[in-house]
């Protein structure tokens, strides 16, 4: 028998990638799937994005780059982020990686060993504490309450720091609970890790150009004070509708750009050259798919949260950000996987348990909205004959 390392056994996966293979199971034995499982827009690559990067395989961008990216995608990301959160960085501290996942684990490797404790949003993106996990440090969960839109109580966080503390990832707008953390919570944190100049913050933003109801996306990079132990994690995924070219980017604090660079090395090399091309092409391009994009998430985010909360024993908070809404369903009488499950099997409807992104999604149920509107009402109505 091989024997494998110890760590093997803490690594978790992402449940929507298998109700992804079971829904597409059941579509190939001629069921009728609406899948509302998937947390991918529904939208094409805008098309001056994809010729970008085909011109770049046609010009012979064909070779490895170097690790942290090619200089004018870095340049053209600091100039990004100077254009929405009004910040500087240098183009230096940007590393691209493919997507945005490497960040957190990346992350996770740097500062996480036995008896070192890092804290993540519980539910939170199953990723998260996975790699604290593989790391062999301990997660310790920040709760998010439904009754503030899923948001953290930024006390609680700071009351939970302890000197083992070396990282606290935030995510905002949230996956799964399509939560936006408000800039009161925020200033109360970043004020409080004044006392806590040795814990490194993992900001994921990689939905902030999906916020509603006309509200900003506060940046935590647009705190002075969390520069130097800062890591904004962004990408091309969800914004540009590129889950599958494997484009993201961390801006790092100086003195670790040198260790997520080696990472780089040691990882992958580089990414896809063409698809770098690419990013150049969706940064500095026309934005109006982007708009366009938010705009139908937003429709879309009325009618779901309408309808979920029509249901009988399921109450929904109107989510700010991203494009997920996650009803509480205690009053159906189900659990969270019973209902993923029966919600599947006998609706057709893919949806994920809230219990995939963490214990404390238990009562929940995680439904992407980036399906079309006559989709969600279909799925909804057909949820509702099997409840
Ligand atoms: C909160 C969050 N961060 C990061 C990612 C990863 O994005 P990528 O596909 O760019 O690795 C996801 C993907 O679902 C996500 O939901």
């Amino acid at each position: 028998m091989t024997q494998l390392a110890q760590r093997m056994s803490q690594l978790g996966t992402e449940t929507a990638f298998e109700v992804l293979a079971r829904a597409n199971k059941l579509a190939a034995q001629g069921r009728s799937i609406i899948n509302l499982g998937i947390g991918q827009p529904d939208f094409k690559t805008p098309a001056h994005i994809v010729e970008a990067g085909r011109k770049a395989l046609a010009d012979g961008h064909h070779g490895y780059t170097p690790a942290n990216g090619i200089p004018e995608l870095r340049e053209a990301v600091a100039a990004d982020i100077e254009k929405h959160k009004g910040v500087r960085v240098d183009p230096d501290d940007v590393v691209v990686e493919p997507g945005g996942k490497p960040t957190m684990f990346f992350a996770c490797l740097m500062f996480g060993e036995p008896g070192a404790e890092i804290m993540y949003p519980n539910p939170g993106f199953p990723i998260y504490e996975s790699a604290i996990r593989f790391s062999g440090a301990t997660p310790v969960p920040i709760a998010l309450y439904e009754e503030s839109g899923f948001s953290f109580s930024a006390e609680e966080v700071l009351a939970r720091i302890t000197d083992r503390t070396r990282l606290i990832i935030v995510n905002s707008p949230a996956n799964p609970t399509g939560g936006v953390v408000r800039k009161e919570e925020l200033d109360t944190l970043v004020a409080g890790l004044e006392d806590f100049p040795d814990v490194a913050v993992l900001s994921d933003e990689i939905y902030g150009r999906m916020v509603y109801d006309n509200q900003p996306h506060v940046s935590l990079i647009g705190y002075e004070s969390l520069r130097d132990r800062l890591i904004l994690l962004d990408g091309w995924s969800k914004t540009y509708a590129m889950t599958g070219w494997r484009l993201g980017y961390a801006v790092w604090p100086k003195h670790l750009v040198e260790h997520a660079t080696r990472l780089c090395v040691n990882d992958h090399s580089c990414v896809n050259a063409a698809t770098q091309w690419a990013g150049i092409a969706a940064l500095t391009g026309p934005q109006d798919a982007v708009d366009e994009m938010v705009r139908a998430f937003d429709k879309r985010r009325q009618v779901i949260v309408e309808r979920l909360n029509a249901l009988p024993g399921v109450r929904c908070v109107r989510p700010g950000g991203a494009f997920y809404a996650f009803p509480n369903i205690e009053g159906t009488g189900l659990t969270a996987r019973e209902a993923q499950d029966r919600f599947l099997a006998e609706a057709g409807v893919a949806t994920i348990a809230g219990t995939s992104f963490g214990a404390w999604g238990e009562g929940y149920l995680r439904f992407s909205y980036a399906s079309s509107i006559d989709n969600i009402r279909e799925a909804i109505r057909r949820i509702r004959a099997c409840l």
